[in-house]
Formats: C-alpha cells, structure tokens, sequence
C-alpha cells in the first residue's frame, strides 16, 4: 500500500490538497484529527508548548496497526503531525508551505488569537515540519499553496 503524507504548518493547505491528491489518485483520505477522536487516542502535557499535546507515541502506534488492516491501494494522511509517521510506512511525504502574509490572513479568517497565530509563523518562517520530515528520512516534497 501506498501511503503520502501531507503535513505542513497548520493553513498552509493540507486539507484542501490532501483531499484534493486522494480523489485524483483514488486512495483513501485519512484526516488525523478524526482519527485521534474515533480511536481516542490520549493527550498528553506538552510541557515545551505549555500546552495539551497528542500523545504521538500512540498515534503511531494506532495508526500503523491500522493502515496494516487496511485493503485499499493508498491512502493520504492529513496532518501536520503526519510525518511523523515512521519511514518505513511512507512512500512520500509532501509538505506544504504558503507566504507569511498570506498565512497570517488564513488564520486570522479563522478566528485565532495573536498568540496562536505568532506561534503558527514562526513554525513555518522556521521550516519546523520541513526539516523535521528531512530528519526522519523522508522522501519530501514541498508544494506551495
Ligand atoms: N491553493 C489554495 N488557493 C487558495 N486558497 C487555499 C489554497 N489552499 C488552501 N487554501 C485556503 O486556505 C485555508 C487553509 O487551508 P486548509 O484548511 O487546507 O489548511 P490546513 O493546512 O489543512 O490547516 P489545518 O492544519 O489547520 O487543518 C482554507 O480556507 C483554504 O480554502
Ligand atoms: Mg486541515
């Protein structure tokens, strides 16, 4: 089974390309946020963040155990946790970027505070899920939005 990952700063355009890339391709479209509600997957404290995390340690492990039973052709993962998904279990991982300013407007339209947006900047002005996908040894492609 294929499996394409689409991570990326959050607004720079996961959910619209990733659904997008699983139609044309017709795999499965996976939304990680859906996931961790159905398979109640715990948070944790985030004490970096000062915030409540994912447990990704349990994401993994929910997730590989569950794109083994799976039978369709591919699938495409969306999240900006995606690439964390180990090597072995990925064919591609397509990270997404878009313009500061543009970004800046995407979450404001959203509704997020100051602090949250400055946070989601600097992680993309800093190439966080970037260089974090190049550490883990992923095939990385960057697509603009
Ligand atoms: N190529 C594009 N052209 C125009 N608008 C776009 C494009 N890609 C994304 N957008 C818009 O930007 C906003 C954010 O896109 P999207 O929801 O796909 O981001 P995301 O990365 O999935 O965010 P999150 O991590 O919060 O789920 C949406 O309003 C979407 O319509
Ligand atoms: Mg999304």
């Amino acid at each position: 089974m294929k499996v394409i990952v689409v991570s990326g700063t959050p607004g720079t355009g996961k959910t619209r390309y990733a659904k997008r890339l699983a139609k044309e391709k017709n795999y499965l479209y996976i939304d990680i946020n859906e996931f961790v509600l159905k398979q109640k997957i715990p948070y944790v404290y985030d004490r970096r963040r000062k915030a409540k995390a994912v447990d990704i340690f349990e994401l993994k492990r929910k997730l590989i155990s569950h794109l083994k039973k799976l039978s369709e052709r591919g699938a495409v993962i969306d999240s900006h946790l995606a690439h964390y998904l180990p090597k072995r279990y990925v064919s591609l991982c397509i990270i997404m970027k878009c313009s500061i300013p543009k970004l800046k407007r995407r979450l404001k339209s959203r509704g997020y505070s100051e602090a949250k947006i400055s946070e989601n900047v600097d992680a993309e002005l800093f190439d966080v899920c970037f260089n974090e996908a190049l550490e883990a040894g992923h095939k990385v492609k960057v697509i603009f939005s």
